[in-house]
């Protein structure tokens, strides 16, 4: 792929002495406003070196560059050099570029292939995912995508809620009110059940508690029985959590949860002695944080069980050891800030130096709006549920404006859950926002099925450009990019072009909302140059040019929609 401020540094670095071209580049400013250029050089730092005064020099260097063919018009003012690239000559490398690359258009090698764990979704078993574990498993699919697109070796883990007292309970529940068909149909609804079933006899029937706390104790001895409800439950619950991440695409590398670190705690709570972190207080065991201003962190319980943050340090542990990370990223909601700052610090007090490569990537609340996802169930959410409706209204839509589709069926799917994910993705992740239909699905807003409906349109005018679309993408190097002369296209060329900066910039930040926003910006973009110009012309080279111009936009709009985790439909 082309970069642009490579070649200008090159040609500068001719223009100008005793500057290296990787300082040349470093200078080299974008200009906010496009009427000062596409790139501008500032000069008041080489006054010193030159001897002269910045403004003398910045015309200097305009003169020399008059006759490069890299750019339309070089001009000085004030101290700084404001280029314009050649539209031709840019636009010609930026699609012959995006056409070699295709599917890989954005993508880098920047990872060099080290290991990147991205911990993500990690509901808990028996119990449904809550709208958080919703915005966790989409952001952490997409921030997933991104690394793997920059070159990292990504693991996808689920750190599953697959352990706790509440088995002890649902065991005990199960035993003596439910029954077996119950479970295997619908287990999460089942187990959910049998959990709310337990509290409200335990309310008349404290012994009810005793019983459990036995139950759990066998569990953690490894007893056949105990062992064997448990497995069940979790390989049912996991069962149904497949079913949506295979509607949302998804898939995991581990699954290694909160039971999987069960014989790895004693390890973590030797290393805790030896570092002299633990502390007893009413019978357990604390890590005291108060000097850190942090509550004091509970290691085991009175019995000597274990908790979630003992869990988590030995998951940690167990990763490095595993999977040497180069980072180890969280996707969970801000909700556990406070558990995630316990469990950094306590992982560099233990002296544990790859603590900063450990990131909670935190994300905020969604509310919704009234009558948005409440079900038949109450108040918690089932995931399922919202994407059918999506799929559902999404079909509706469809039928009511008359969409060409190749199969409604598979487009409302791609569309309906598409529209979700998109809305998870549209804001920083940081922010709080609210759920609604009438936003989600909009065809006109900046929504996924916008975005998706402006792919569908570009694929529609490939399709139509017929042959001269072929003979283009055959030879895109000797196109004659002078037709892409309008205001209109070039702004959309120029977007394309910055697509796999976005890309980057979305991985640093770990936000996916820089590429949804930058494919929403695309697709505004693109409408506006489909509506100031024509583009299956007579004139045959323009319409070649024009038509290279629709691929790229229509792969970097696609590109942007695999990494959000969605579908690119070409028909709607
Ligand atoms: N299962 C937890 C919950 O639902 C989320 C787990 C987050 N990951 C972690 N490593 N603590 O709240």
């Amino acid at each position: 792929m082309i970069n642009f401020k490579e070649k200008i540094a090159e040609v500068l670095a001719e223009a100008l002495e005793g500057l290296t071209r990787e300082e040349i580049k470093d200078m080299l400013e974008i200009p906010a406003d496009s009427k000062m250029g596409d790139y501008a050089f500032p000069c008041f730092k080489l006054a010193k070196v030159m001897r002269k005064a910045p403004p003398m020099i910045a015309q200097g260097i305009a003169e020399k560059l008059q006759d490069s063919e890299l750019f339309a018009k070089v001009e000085s003012v004030n101290a700084y050099v404001n280029m314009f690239l050649s539209r031709d000559v840019f636009v010609r490398e930026l699609v012959s570029g995006v056409a070699a690359d295709q599917d890989r258009y954005g993508s880098s090698d920047v990872g060099q292939n080290r290991k990147v764990i991205v911990e993500f979704s990690s509901p808990n078993i028996a119990k449904p995912f809550h709208i958080g574990h919703i915005r966790s498993t989409v952001i952490g699919n997409s921030i997933y995508k991104i690394y793997d697109f920059l070159g990292y070796d990504t693991v996808r883990i689920n750190h599953l809620g697959d352990y706790g007292t509440q088995f002890g309970k649902m065991i005990v529940a199960y035993r003596k009110w439910g029954n077996e068909a119950d479970v295997t149909n619908e287990p999460i609804k089942t187990l959910l059940g049998y959990y709310v079933k337990f509290h409200e006899e335990a309310e008349n029937d404290p012994s009810l508690e005793n019983e459990a706390r036995d139950v759990f104790t066998k569990l953690e001895n490894g007893e056949a029985e105990e062992t064997r409800l448990w497995q069940w439950f979790r390989d049912e619950s996991l069962k149904e959590f497949n079913r949506v991440y295979q509607m949302l695409g998804i898939e995991f590398d581990s699954y290694a949860g909160e039971s999987f670190y069960s014989d790895k705690m004693d390890r973590v709570i030797g290393m805790l002695k030896d570092a002299s972190l633990l502390k007893e207080s009413e019978g357990a065991q604390i890590v005291d944080l108060e000097e850190y201003n942090m509550s004091p962190a509970l290691i085991t319980k009175k019995d000597g069980s274990s908790l979630y943050i003992t869990r988590d340090i030995a998951a940690a542990v167990y990763r490095k050891e595993n999977y040497d990370f180069y980072k180890n990223l969280y996707i969970v909601a801000s909700q556990q800030n406070l558990h995630f700052q316990q469990w950094i610090k306590i992982i560099e007090l233990l002296g544990l130096d790859w603590a900063k490569d450990c990131v909670h990537i935190p994300f905020g609340l969604v509310s919704l709006e009234e009558g948005t996802m409440s079900t038949r169930h109450g108040r918690v959410v089932f995931l399922e549920e919202v994407l059918n409706r999506a799929v559902n209204q999404t079909k509706e839509i469809i039928l009511e404006k008359n969409v060409n589709t190749d199969n409604l069926d598979i487009t409302a799917k791609q569309v309906g859950i598409g529209a979700v994910i998109f809305q998870e993705l549209s804001n920083n992740r940081i922010k709080d926002y609210v759920f609604s239909w009438d936003k989600v699905l909009n065809f006109e807003g900046e929504t996924g099925p916008y975005v998706q409906y402006t792919h569908a349109r570009a694929a529609s005018l490939l399709r139509n450009g017929g042959e001269s679309t072929t003979k283009a993408l055959a030879a895109p190097d000797k196109a004659n990019m002078s037709y892409i002369s309008g205001d209109s296209a070039y702004e959309l060329a120029k977007l394309v072009y910055r697509f796999p900066n976005a890309v980057l910039d979305a991985g640093e930040k770990y936000e996916p909302s820089v590429v949804t926003r930058h494919i929403v910006n695309i697709a505004q973009s693109f409408n506006k140059f489909y509506h100031d110009e024509h583009i299956l012309v007579e004139n045959e080279e323009e319409k070649q040019a024009k038509l290279l111009l629709v691929y790229a936009a229509k792969q970097t709009i696609q590109n942007g929609l695999k990494l959000l985790g969605m579908e690119a439909p070409e028909r709607m």
